[in-house]
């Protein structure tokens, strides 16, 4: 089994890269696992579909496509999530009746130094996600809050409470797409 993990920052010390890298870590144990690049999809555009259809389109969809299942984490913009995770979902949907994410397990993670956890940019996530046919989890649901406190100076999980929580969503995560 294949994970794809995919982060909605790219900003340099971006703790939800940092998250999905620890993600990472403890799915690594029980599966195989790619984190998947999405800043240089371009925008999508419809006409993708009828004329040529960029590379870095292509590439994206070859790697979603060879994956079994995903892991996003995503920061909270404006209580909702970016618009880069949008565009990634949009860009592996299409063409019509061709939806690479359908039937696949898929987890959203939220993290923010702020109080609320992204809770609001999960939420908002699974409306999408629920369309695309995916598999959604959540038992053990993950939400960060006050994440700066949680992490070392190289981004490493420093908090024991939160490293507990990682372990248990990765192995309840696995264990549910083991199920499917
Ligand atoms: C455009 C924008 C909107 C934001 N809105 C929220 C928000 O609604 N809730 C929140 O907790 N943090 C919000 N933040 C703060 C982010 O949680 C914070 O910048 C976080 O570090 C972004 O994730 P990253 O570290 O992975 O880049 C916002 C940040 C930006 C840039």
């Amino acid at each position: 089994m294949k994970i794809g993990v995919i982060a909605g920052s790219f900003r340099q010390g971006s703790y939800s890269v940092m998250l999905a890298k620890a993600i990472m870590k403890e799915l690594k144990t029980e599966c195989e696992v790619q984190f998947v690049e999405i800043k240089d999809l371009p925008h999508f555009n419809q006409d993708f579909e009828s004329g040529e259809t960029p590379q870095a389109v292509l590439d994206f969809r070859t790697v979603i496509q060879g994956c079994d299942g995903f892991v996003f984490v995503t920061p909270e913009y404006n209580r909702s999530y970016p618009g880069v995770l949008k565009n990634a979902l949009d860009t592996a949907s299409r063409p019509s009746g061709q939806d690479l994410w359908a039937h696949k397990p898929a987890a959203v993670v939220g993290v923010s130094p702020g109080r609320l956890a992204a809770l609001a940019a999960v939420l908002a996530f699974r409306q999408p996600l629920s369309f695309l046919n995916v598999r959604l989890y959540s038992e053990s649901e993950l939400c960060l809050g006050g994440f700066a406190n949680a992490v070392d100076e190289n981004g490493e999980i420093k908090d024991e409470t939160v490293k507990g929580l990682i372990v248990d969503f990765a192995a309840d995560f696995i264990a549910f797409s083991k199920k499917l």
